[in-house]
């Protein structure tokens, strides 16, 4: 196949859609007059690749200063009745731009003022051949270059089991990590760790009250019950659970060496759900990693003049009032001990100093919102960050039941995600997966997918059928097309087809619909990083794979005339769904 076909191709470099999307602007700036018109990928092909709204936007614009200020129209009074006249005006302009002429070869208005383009088949027929040879770098980018950003995401918390709401956060987490990697920047990836607090205090004095040896997380989790179950009626044991906490922080010995065995059990578990789901995170610091950054803090006149008595009179806190937050942040509680806060704040600290970044993403759930409000507020007040950083956090939902309710836990018992994480490896089995590498994969595939198509901030409600199903939008059917095209592929080979000088003057809808889908790749990867929104390239690729499978099953592949076309239109689109479900941390298996 290697070398057959001779594809009509224009003399300049073939454009990424970016740069199309670029191209577009640019001219739509020029015949608009207005400095950034918006350009959208449309939802239906048949209204194009393109579509703005820049006459309609121009038109409610000059409508309301015609209204506030009261002045005369000059639009009602010019050939501009309507957006839609206005939008015709912009179109002629456009027609005429020679630059744009070489990639868009249809540009018209729609409805009440839309302007819609139409890309040249010689792009995408060239962006077919761009993918073919740039294969797993496709879609990369340098739009990044230069910048930095740090994601602190996943950060179960030691003695607890790995529950499955920490499941999101690393999922998406690691989704977003990976595609302002592709992108081009400098990534960092940090797992919050949470190994400090007053929790502690509680679980050292049960370890000692009890004698044991036993750091297991089940044991550490029921310990902490018991504490709390003895402590209404003896409450002189949160006492107790201060000192010890105290002696943590203080570095005393036995507590601290303690404090890191119950540490390491946590990890151990933890990394075999990491391994699960493959995932590998650049740093697990921890929240008990800043205690150079807390105390230094805490010595610093700059943040102790923010420092107020908190309602007891012994706490100090920050006011926030001045940035519209009621809810003061708690830096020092009454005995003088750090919160999560606090230790949020030191962390910022930290990055600042050691990675400049120009963006810090917080992956965690939705019920964080105060803090991270307040958090972001108190970093301003007390110029830690410069006003330029980006402080993100994408709240997520929660998971739910199939029956609405909360998931986390199954008549009082915690669900453990590694359970469930083995169900799905299971469940693949039964769909025909029978080596463990493939089912794994596909399992594994059909969690993450499920998770990563909700949009970040909306509830999940876990549903096997849904996860699991081969007809639909989910993992499984992704890569089920995958090894689809393989498939053809690897029958091909056998193949001596003849060459193709000319396909894109003949080109079917089915066929035209995938080039056209395929070269909307990157402008998605990019516009899914900048939002945080996996979801958005989820729906792409299932789009990608159903067109393409329209295609399979309207045309033959092997042996048709067209055959050599149809075998690279085959490779490319595999080439692409893996290329994003690798972003989205999906294995594709060769064979399904
Ligand atoms: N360990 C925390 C929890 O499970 C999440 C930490 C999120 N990251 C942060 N920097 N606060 O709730």
């Amino acid at each position: 196949m290697e070398g057959k076909i001779i594809f009509k191709s224009q003399e300049e470099s073939v454009e990424l859609s970016m740069n199309q999307e670029a191209s577009i602007l640019s001219a739509l700036k020029k015949a608009s007059g207005v400095d950034s018109p918006n350009l959208e990928f449309t939802d239906n092909l048949e209204f194009g690749d393109f579509s703005s709204n820049i006459a309609m936007s121009i038109f409610a614009n000059q409508e309301s200063r015609i209204r506030n200020q009261g002045i005369k129209s000059t639009i009602h009074d010019s050939q501009f009745k309507s957006p839609h006249k206005l939008a015709e005006n912009i179109v002629n302009k456009l027609k005429s731009d020679k630059e744009l002429s070489k990639i868009v070869d249809r540009i018209e208005t729609a409805g009440p003022g839309f302007i819609n383009f139409w890309l040249k088949k010689d792009v995408l027929v060239d962006n077919l051949i761009q993918i073919d040879k740039e294969k797993e770098d496709y879609g990369k980018s340098k739009i990044g270059n230069g910048k930095t950003l740090v994601i602190d995401y996943s950060s179960p918390n030691i003695a607890k089991p790995f529950g499955i709401g920490h499941l999101r956060s690393t999922v998406i987490g690691q989704a977003i990590y990976n595609l302002y990697k592709f992108l081009g920047y400098k990534t960092i990836g940090d797992n919050h760790l949470g190994d400090w607090g007053t929790q502690f205090g509680k679980l050292l004095y049960m370890i000692d009250l009890k004698k044991t040896k036993d750091y297991s997380i089940d044991n550490l989790e029921k310990l902490y019950v018991e504490f709390h179950n003895l402590v209404k009626d003896d409450e002189s044991l949160e006492k107790h659970a201060r000192e010890w906490f105290k002696k943590l922080e203080d570095g005393e010995s036995i507590a601290r060496t303690v404090w890191k065995q119950c540490i390491n059990v946590s990890l151990n578990e933890f990394n075999r759900i990491y391994d699960m789901l493959n995932v590998k995170i650049d740093n697990a610091f921890g929240e008990s990693f800043y205690e150079e950054e807390m105390r230094e803090m805490q010595n610093d006149p700059k943040i102790s003049k923010f420092l107020v008595d908190g309602e007891d009179g012994k706490s100090k806190v920050i006011d926030l009032t001045s940035i519209g937050i009621t809810t003061p942040l708690m830096f020092l509680k009454s005995d003088g001990g750090t919160t999560y806060a606090t230790r949020d704040l030191a962390t910022i600290v930290f990055r600042v100093k050691k990675y400049n970044p120009d963006i810090i993403v917080y992956e965690v759930g939705v019920e964080q919102r105060l803090h991270f409000k307040q958090l972001f507020a108190a970093a301003k007040i007390l110029n830690l960050i410069n006003d330029d950083v980006e402080l993100v956090h994408t709240a997520h939902g929660l998971y739910l039941a199939p029956d609405g309710k909360k998931f986390s836990t199954r008549g009082g018992k915690t669900i453990k995600l590694e359970e469930v994480l083995d169900e799905a490896i299971e469940r693949a089995k039964k769909l025909g997966n029978k080596d463990d590498k493939t089912a794994k994969d596909v399992g594994i595939g059909a969690i993450k997918y499920f998770d990563l198509m909700h949009s970040v901030q909306s509830n999940v409600v876990f549903d096997w059928e849904k996860i699991m199903n081969m007809e639909g939008n989910s993992g499984p059917y992704l890569q089920y097309t995958v090894a689809r095209c393989n498939s053809v592929i690897q029958k091909a080979s056998t193949f001596k087809g003849q060459a193709l000088q000319d396909v894109y003057s003949n080109l079917n809808e089915e066929e035209s619909k995938v080039l056209r889908t395929l070269v909307r790749f990157s402008g998605i990867i990019a516009t899914a990083a900048k939002s945080y929104s996996p979801n958005l390239l989820c729906s792409y690729l299932y789009d990608l794979a159903q067109k393409y499978n329209s295609f399979y099953n309207a045309h033959r592949i092997i042996g048709d005339t067209n055959q050599e076309f149809r075998i690279m239109l085959t490779k490319v689109t595999g080439q692409v769904l893996k290329n994003g479900l690798k972003l989205l941390g999906i294995d594709t298996p060769e064979k399904m």
